[in-house]
């Protein structure tokens, strides 16, 4: 089943997230409909407000850029360190489209969750992947890419943010990799 892509200016994208306290067939059919509802929209990271959902969980796909890569599920993530060094990337947002901005994150961190078993992990990671957490958890955390933006940057895009979120402009599938 698809899920509605929620979208900039949508209260569930501000709200907290709940901790999900049990792994179970309901979760395991929202994962499902997430995996079916990015890859409809050529996503390659979502995350369960993105869908009107408020607990904590996102998928990721980096199969379309790296086809060694395949489902991942990160259920309960806690982003527990961060590492020094910082590098940039133009990202992009399911929620926020046709927007795209550089925006500075560190290179690596150190995160613990747990996956669809139960089994809990805490993993070092680096590279494209730390990226695409960074930018999930995130939307645990309520925030949005944009606002990692300078406020310069912000006021030029005020106008395309308001057409988001009156309805103006809607998510489409494009093949630029959103998160
Ligand atoms: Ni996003």
């Amino acid at each position: 089943m698809l899920y509605q892509i929620q979208t900039y200016g949508k209260q569930v994208l501000r709200t907290k997230t709940k901790k999900i306290s049990e792994i179970d067939d309901d979760l395991r059919k929202i994962v499902a409909n997430m995996f079916e509802t990015m890859y409809a929209a050529e996503g390659i990271g979502l995350a369960a407000p993105q869908v009107d959902k408020s607990i904590r969980l996102f998928v990721i796909d980096l199969s379309p850029m790296d086809e060694e890569e395949g489902q991942r599920v990160y259920v309960n993530p806690q982003i527990i360190e961060l590492g020094d060094e910082m590098d940039e990337y133009e990202e992009g947002c399911l929620s926020v489209p046709t927007v795209r901005e550089i925006v500075t994150r560190p290179t690596s961190i150190r995160i613990t969750y747990q996956d669809m078993s139960g089994e809990h992990f805490d993993e070092e990671i680096d590279g494209f992947l730390a990226r695409v957490i960074q930018h999930e958890y995130d939307h645990l955390e309520k925030t949005l890419f944009i606002d990692h933006l300078s406020s310069l940057k912000k006021s030029l895009l005020k106008k395309t943010l308001k057409k988001i979120a009156s309805g103006e402009i809607e998510v489409e599938a494009s093949e630029n990799f959103e998160l």
